[in-house]
């Protein structure tokens, strides 16, 4: 049996991919993980309310409540410790994740991003800017990436896509709308295959038995 997923969810804002995780898990269709801990960088995220309704701890953890980057570094490894966090979510967290936690959690910490890696990626591709380039360079397809964190952005080994199509009538908003919905058919379809076993790592690789 797979080492059972204790998850750690990060999220900025709505929260919309958190709460698919969450009900996937609910829904029993996700075994073998539940979710201890959402973490914000944000009191007001729409995550920490879900979290609560749910009775999974919500901590807001900022680096503007610490003094310096180590005491924040700190701060964070002991909420992961404190929920024994075995395996890191980052659902629309809008911050860098120290070295040292993706160091400690190699392979263990995703993300999704609204384009198809390595397209569309890295600083400044994030929220509605992913939509309006793709739109601008009348790419036909578009779609979500599920991947692994490693110290760059957008940058770790691929673990899931879908595609989307773009018509000619798509502005940013309505393909926002699209990928968000693939997004929450991805990312808990991503976490079910970690949780049994399925995801393995070769030559820098995800590979996926299914
Ligand atoms: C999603 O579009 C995701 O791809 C990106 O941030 C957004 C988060 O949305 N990383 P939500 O907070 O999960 O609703």
């Amino acid at each position: 049996m797979p080492e059972f997923l204790n998850i750690g969810i990060f999220a900025s804002g709505r929260g919309s991919n958190f709460r698919a995780i969450l009900g996937s898990i609910k829904a029993g269709k996700t075994k073998n993980a539940r979710i201890t801990l959402v973490i914000s960088n944000n009191s007001g995220a729409g995550a920490l309310q879900t979290a609560r309704e749910n009775s999974i701890p919500a901590l807001h953890i900022s680096r503007m409540q610490f003094t310096s980057d180590d005491d924040y570094t700190k701060a964070l490894f002991n909420a992961l410790e404190n929920h024994e966090v075995n395996f890191i979510v980052l659902a629309g967290y809008m911050k860098k994740i120290d070295p040292r936690i993706v160091r400690k959690f190699k392979n263990r910490i995703l993300n999704i991003h609204p384009a198809l890696l390595p397209k569309y990626g890295g600083d400044g591709m994030f929220g509605r800017h992913v939509h309006e380039a793709v739109i601008a360079s009348h790419d036909p397809v578009s779609g979500a990436t599920v991947h692994i964190v490693d110290e760059e952005y957008d940058h770790g080994s691929i673990v899931l896509q879908k595609k989307v199509p773009v018509g000619p009538a798509d502005t940013a908003e309505s393909l926002a709308e699209k990928v968000l919905a693939i997004e929450h058919q991805l990312y808990p379809e991503a976490i079910r295959l970690f949780a049994e076993g399925k995801v393995t790592f070769k030559n820098g690789k995800t590979e996926i038995s299914r």
